[in-house]
């Protein structure tokens, strides 16, 4: 397959089965995600593999602590609390406890361009996952120094997100993209490919 290919095949997936994944995929994935670039090299990504399932309930029930009190504080904007009531999404994180590997992703805050380098990792990571046939999702939880503190995570990182990994257990539709035309501009704003 084709970058473009995985690319246009990958979608976030919110719900897992509970079969088990190999793990040398999921390592195969790192491997791919610590060949991005990052500022002055410093490869300030780390990642931790949940697999136990108590850790994994621990997660859960702080991750849905603080996503409960954000869904019910009315401060989500309208058009994006729509957004979520569209996909069924809810405060439930159940996939954190379903899918049989979460990916910890960390940043070193001490790094130049920390997160923009640990962000461009994980668009790595979610393409070899691809290419391993596993479904992911890229949840960024509300409350992430609660979680890193769970794991035992020292003050110089910031959690980044929480990738669940496996096999769906749904069909869920490819969201929109824009078309090319409408992302490109040449030479200056607003000129458009001919
Ligand atoms: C930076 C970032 C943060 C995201 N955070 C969440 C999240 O907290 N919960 C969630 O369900 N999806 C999250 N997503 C997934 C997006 O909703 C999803 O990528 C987007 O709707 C496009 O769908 P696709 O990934 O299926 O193409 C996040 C994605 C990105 C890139």
């Amino acid at each position: 397959m084709t970058v473009y290919e995985l690319a246009r095949s990958r979608k976030s997936n919110r719900c897992f089965s509970t079969e088990p994944v190999p793990i040398d995929d999921v390592l195969y994935a790192i491997m791919v995600a610590l060949e991005a670039p990052s500022g002055a090299n410093r490869q300030p990504w780390r990642f931790i593999l949940v697999r136990d399932p108590r850790v994994k309930e621990s997660l859960r029930r702080e991750a849905e602590r603080w996503e409960k009190k954000l869904h019910e504080s009315k401060s989500i904007p309208e058009w994006f609390a729509e957004w979520l009531r569209e996909r069924g999404i809810t405060w439930r994180k159940e996939f954190l406890t379903r899918a049989p590997i979460l990916i910890v992703v960390l940043a070193d805050k001490r790094a130049p361009y920390s997160r923009e380098s640990v962000w461009l990792a994980i668009g790595y990571l979610l393409l070899a996952l691809e290419e391993r046939k596993l479904s992911s999702l890229t949840y960024t939880p509300t409350n992430p120094k609660a979680i890193a503190r769970i794991l035992g995570v020292p003050d110089q990182y910031t959690l980044e997100a929480i990738i669940p990994v496996g096999k769906p257990d749904c069909i869920k539709e490819k969201e929109p993209r824009i078309s090319l035309e409408d992302a490109v501009y040449i030479d200056k704003w607003g000129v458009r490919l001919a």
